[in-house]
């Protein structure tokens, strides 16, 4: 049962900062950077840092200037830091970065998605492992359908379209209408393309709708949406922004009255993210499933609930960047041709969702929504080579812990699949 229906999350959240100091909380602070879904091949991958020091060197910015950078992209960025009298908030950089159009990351022809970097891919993520995922998600979104009385799917940031067409496969007649809502015009042409045997069901939308019904879907999409970064130094918190350095970039601070969500204990040295757009993009989804005749939505995404986001070790934020299947933490270098993330503030998307009047369904780790819905059965009737890719899932130190799934749904009078065992709502 949900925990967490007819209570605030705030109230909750209070109880888990009692959880925060143990061992396995330390575990997945210390090894935060791993996402398997974007790192194979990356050296980390070959040399995990067990200590927390490795982390520290692996992740935290430089704050020299970094070097020269000067494509079309970069030339943009520089005209829109020199507009802003010098410096822009690291957000602003993100978003340009991502998604200016036609050359940021997610807009320019790059391949981006593979498994191997020998096709020019950079991350690969869970639908591309294996078919077995979206096969099992369809479980959740069959019941979610069938208890809104809906055959439409929204899907946010569709990728390739693997996810798609995994559900459209499964769902068969239940889905009479599939609509991708996704920033990125280049891979829209690459859905339609993975997506033609169903063209009749599938439709993109450029803005969003007044009234969202049915089930909506975002796999590893909250994490693509810019983020402030928030440094405390000596005490005193600053935003960190972007400036012009030669012909490239590098990092600046400036005192802010920003504050992270909780308080970070401690006087150390400490950088972090907040999240207003992912929180907004929340807000903005609640009110439109508000509007509807009943509507869930399921994100997944690595991440964390807010005591263990901004716990006091985890001193040098998540930004984290993604090329060729190598990880690194210089989002200031070769921008537009590598992905940049930030985990994602779980209890902040569910506060976002429950403050616009809708309920939570749960919220637990990638492992267990997937056994929920019955992986390990179609694992065992699925070839070899098919159970050890979808093994990939589920692996603690793979997919499995780190990446989180968060359920909300315009009405609390049923209980999601999905969060039957091992639901952590109450850790929000
Ligand atoms: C890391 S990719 C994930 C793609 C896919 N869901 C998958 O699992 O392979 C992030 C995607 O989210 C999209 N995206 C980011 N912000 C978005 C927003 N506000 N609305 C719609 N799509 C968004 C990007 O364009 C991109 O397609």
């Amino acid at each position: 049962m949900v925990l967490i229906h007819g209570r605030r999350i705030k109230s909750v959240k209070v109880a888990f900062r009692n959880l925060k100091r143990t061992s396995s909380d330390l575990r997945f602070i210390q090894r935060r950077d791993y996402r398997v879904s974007r790192w194979f091949g990356s050296k980390r991958d070959a040399k995990p840092p067990h200590a927390f020091g490795d982390n520290l060197r692996l992740i935290m910015p430089k704050l020299t200037p970094t070097s020269s950078s000067t494509s079309p992209l970069a030339e943009r960025i520089h005209q829109a830091i020199a507009q802003a009298d010098g410096w822009i908030g690291f957000d602003r950089f993100m978003a340009m970065a991502l998604y200016e159009p036609g050359l940021g990351y997610y807009t320019n022809a790059l391949q981006k998605f593979g498994t191997m970097p020998s096709s020019g891919s950079d991350f690969v993520t869970a639908p591309g492992i294996s078919r077995l995922f979206g096969q099992t998600l369809a479980v959740q979104v069959r019941q979610a359908l069938e208890v809104t009385q809906s055959g439409e799917v929204w899907e946010f940031g569709a990728g390739t379209g693997a996810l798609a067409l995994q559900f459209l496969e499964s769902l068969g007649d239940a889905v009479h209408q599939y609509t991708i809502i996704d920033l990125s015009g280049t891979l829209r042409a690459r859905q339609a393309d993975t997506l033609l045997k169903y063209a009749h069901k599938v439709r993109w939308l450029d803005a969003w709708p007044e009234v969202m019904e049915g089930v909506v879907v975002g796999n590893e999409v909250l994490d693509a949406m810019p983020v402030q970064l928030l440094q405390r130094t000596q005490g005193i918190w600053h935003e960190r922004g972007v400036v012009t350095s030669g012909d490239g970039f590098s990092w600046s601070d400036r005192p802010t009255d920003l504050r992270p969500p909780t308080e970070i204990e401690g006087q150390h040295d400490y950088l972090t993210e907040i999240h207003p757009q992912a929180e907004a993009f929340v807000a903005s989804l609640a009110e439109r499933m508000k509007a509807g005749r009943g509507a869930a939505a399921f994100f997944l995404d690595y991440g964390f609930p807010e005591a263990e986001y901004f716990h006091l070790q985890r001193h040098m934020g998540t930004v984290m960047c993604h090329q060729l299947h190598q990880a690194d933490d210089d989002p200031l270098v070769a921008v537009g041709q590598k992905d940049i993330t930030a985990h994602v503030n779980f209890t902040g998307m569910a506060l976002a969702a429950q403050n616009t009047g809708l309920a939570v369904l749960g919220y637990t780790c990638q492992a267990w929504f997937l056994l929920n819905l019955g992986l390990a059965e179609r694992m065992a009737e699925a070839s070899l080579a098919e159970r050890s890719q979808a093994q990939r899932l589920v692996n603690e130190h793979e997919m499995g812990e780190l990446f989180k799934v968060l359920g909300f749904a315009t009405s609390a009078d049923w209980s999601a699949r999905g969060f039957d065992q091992g639901d952590r709502s109450h850790r929000l």
